[in-house]
């Protein structure tokens, strides 16, 4: 059967991971889909450098619109990051020339989520972002597919793995954040932008997604309450464990009478719980539903091979022909919501 062809923008730790599973894995693949996945086109802004991979035999494009736009490409893989700027302009070409879009920027999604779906779903294609949020974790898919018969009660959980780093290597060597925080970016866990990851933003970003798939609403990100770790000093994190708890930067969403509560911020985690004992770069999302009680997923939240892992479940998706509205629900069925401040978890 005829291939599913694949445009990708974006060279980096994610793209080129995505290039290594694509070109390794080419027979499972295949054998997944049900016809085969190859790459007609890469994008990105330097064509001299060495990404850890073959990059020959596909053609080049340095404008990522051009490469959206090809008659050789039937998917966009959006993997350059930023809310606004080539990945939206990418993303909305694609979705004009008929094409569908797999993306892992949650920044985007966050912002412009609804109407790029709504674009999509009006013209019969698909917009999927398994890989923006928690990595290689699969908690889209959870919450889209695996509960789609529950009402959501809760979603909660540490969804940057950067910010869970810093805590638990404050906690365990001693140091003050300033020190852990350059260890972090010499490590390569921070955003090109570091706000995003310590000002809690990007973990703010995917709790937002999450929670418009849990309760079917477009949720204004302006209005999502955000507090980041760093004004946390390792007294704060001491006397947490001498009173036996651990200090996470914790989202949890819920609806209430009052209008959806979504808030990312320093929590007190009991220490004997499996989010009060997560360590290192790792995420962790609960999902709390009516019908199944509470499911805890965990595992790397960033990094190549599982970031690259949770774009390729979502090619494979487009290439078996699944046509799963982006949030759950058709994105011009997505309510509006109220935003309630929360109170304290
Ligand atoms: P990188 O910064 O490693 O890579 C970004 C890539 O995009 C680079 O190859 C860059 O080109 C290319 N690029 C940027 N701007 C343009 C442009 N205007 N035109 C063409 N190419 C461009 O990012 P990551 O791979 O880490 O992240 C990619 C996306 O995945 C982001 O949305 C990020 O939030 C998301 N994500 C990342 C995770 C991770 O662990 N890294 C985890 C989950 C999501 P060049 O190399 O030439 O500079
Ligand atoms: N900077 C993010 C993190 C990357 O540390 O979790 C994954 O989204």
């Amino acid at each position: 059967s005829d291939p599913l062809r694949l445009g990708i923008a974006g060279l980096g730790t994610v793209g080129a991971g995505v290039v290594k599973i694509v070109r390794r894995k080419a027979e499972l693949i295949a054998a997944r889909a049900g016809r085969p996945v190859t790459i007609s086109a890469v994008s990105a802004r330097t064509r001299d450098k060495d990404r850890g991979v073959p990059l020959d035999a596909y053609d080049w494009e340095d404008d990522p619109v051009a490469l959206a736009r090809r008659d050789d490409v039937d998917v966009l893989v959006e993997l350059m990051g930023g809310a606004d700027g080539s990945a939206k302009a990418a993303t909305e070409a694609a979705l004009a020339a008929g094409k569908d879009v797999v993306t892992a920027n949650k920044a985007m999604l966050a912002l412009h989520g609804p109407d790029l779906a709504q674009a999509a779903e009006s013209r019969g294609r698909v917009l999927r972002f398994e890989a923006a949020v928690a990595g290689g974790i699969p908690v889209v898919k959870a919450l889209t597919e695996g509960l789609a018969g529950n009402e959501i009660d809760r979603v909660l959980g540490v969804m940057n793995g950067t910010c869970n780093y810093i805590l638990t290597r404050m906690e365990s060597a001693g140091l003050e954040y300033e020190t852990v925080f350059d260890e972090a970016n010499q490590l390569g866990f921070l955003e090109a932008d570091p706000t995003l990851d310590v000002g809690g933003i990007d973990a703010g970003h995917k709790l937002a997604l999450l929670a418009s798939i849990a309760y079917g609403v477009r949720v204004p990100f302006d209005q999502v309450e955000l507090e980041g770790i760093g004004r946390i000093s390792i007294d704060d994190i001491r006397r947490a464990r001498d009173l036996g708890f651990r200090i996470k930067l914790l989202g949890v969403a819920q609806m209430t009478g009052r209008g959806l509560e979504a808030r990312m911020s320093p929590c007190l985690v009991r220490a004997d719980t499996p989010l009060g004992q997560l360590e290192g770069p790792t995420n962790m999302c609960v999902l709390e539903g009516d019908a199944s009680g509470q499911i805890v997923l965990r595992g790397a939240g960033a990094g190549e091979g599982p970031t690259a892992s949770a774009v390729m479940s979502d090619v494979i998706d487009v290439a078996r022909g699944t046509r799963l509205s982006t949030f759950g629900v058709p994105a011009a069925a997505l309510g509006e919501v109220r935003l309630a401040r929360s109170a304290t978890p």
